[in-house]
């Protein structure tokens, strides 16, 4: 397995790539893999003949307070779990080589990607400039990897549907693919984050996939509104003394707006956010409400 560190290299070993007709996918990561990632990867190698997987924890998507400096990094370790796996190539640049002319004199980059509206609701929200550092990264990503199709997890529902909408808009030849949340044997979804909890908290974390699952039951027992949903969601977070809801809410699957009524058809994300101590965690599910039949 190739460990790619410069634009150059990489956009050479993506035209070589598609001279020799392969199909290229990529997954794009921020390391500290897990077996969420593992999912994306196994999917990107069923599907294209190369896989590259990104590495790159990247500063603009992380708001002061987050947690950018303290993000684990092991890109050995990850480059085995990779290798084992019949993984292409890693692409792992630096901050520099993703983020050039940051030395001159104008403060931090001008170009930017931001998708609008579908960025106000949930995380977008409460994380300012978060989802602008994701579409501006992946943007780059993209013309870095020239991939035929990336593959990203529905852990991250919002970053998801709003790639989605920027592939759409921009009119860029990649196809975008969504794999199914990976979850421990509780049903706390796989993230990098869990790491961080104390043995307490990791216990009390199972209440975010509960609260989805409560979501999902009350609209299939024929809720009609938001607010009996949400009600049952925040009754099952309830359960966690150490968890500090910042939301948990029903929007439209495809604009994210906000809603109140749920009539029979209608797509619905169902998505919650909790912190314990600093690390905060997410969960959601894709929802159809039941047609009255
Ligand atoms: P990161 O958090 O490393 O996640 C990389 C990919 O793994 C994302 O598409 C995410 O949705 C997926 N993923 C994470 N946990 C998962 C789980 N439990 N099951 C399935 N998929 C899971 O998301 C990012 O990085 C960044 O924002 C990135 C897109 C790389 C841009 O910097």
């Amino acid at each position: 397995m190739k460990r790619i560190t410069t634009v150059d290299a990489m956009q050479r070993f993506a035209d070589r790539t598609r001279s020799q007709d392969c199909t290229l996918a990529l997954v794009p990561t921020m390391g500290a893999l897990h077996e969420g990632h593992l999912a994306l990867v196994e999917d990107a190698l069923d599907r294209a003949d190369r896989v590259v997987v990104s590495i790159f924890v990247n500063p603009t998507q992380f708001g002061p307070e987050e947690d950018y400096d303290t993000y684990p990094r092991d890109l050995e370790r990850d480059e085995e779990l990779l290798s084992a796996r019949g993984v292409d190539a890693v692409f792992a640049p630096s901050v520099d080589e993703m983020y050039p002319n940051a030395d001159d004199a104008l403060d931090g980059p001008v170009t930017w990607v931001t998708v609008e509206q579908l960025t106000d609701s949930l995380c977008g929200a409460y994380r300012d400039g978060h989802f602008r550092g994701v579409t501006t990264v992946v943007s780059k990503l993209f013309h870095a990897c020239k991939p035929h199709v990336a593959v990203f997890g529905t852990k991250d529902a919002q970053q998801l549907v709003v790639l989605r909408r920027m592939v759409e808009d921009l009119l860029l030849d990649v196809d975008i693919v969504g794999v199914e949340t990976v979850r421990e044997e509780d049903g706390l979804a796989a993230s990098s984050r869990n790491a961080y909890l104390s043995p307490d908290e990791r216990r009390q974390a199972v209440v975010l996939s509960r609260a989805v699952r409560a979501a999902e039951q009350r609209i299939r027992q024929g809720e009609q509104q938001v607010e009996g949903v949400v009600e049952a969601m925040n009754d099952a977070l309830s359960r966690a003394p150490d968890g500090r809801v910042q939301y948990a809410d029903v929007v439209d699957a495809r604009t994210l707006q906000p809603i109140d009524r749920l009539d029979p058809g209608d797509d619905v994300l169902a998505a919650v956010a909790v912190f314990f101590g600093d690390t905060r965690l997410i969960d959601n599910a894709f929802i159809s409400v039941p047609s009255e039949d």
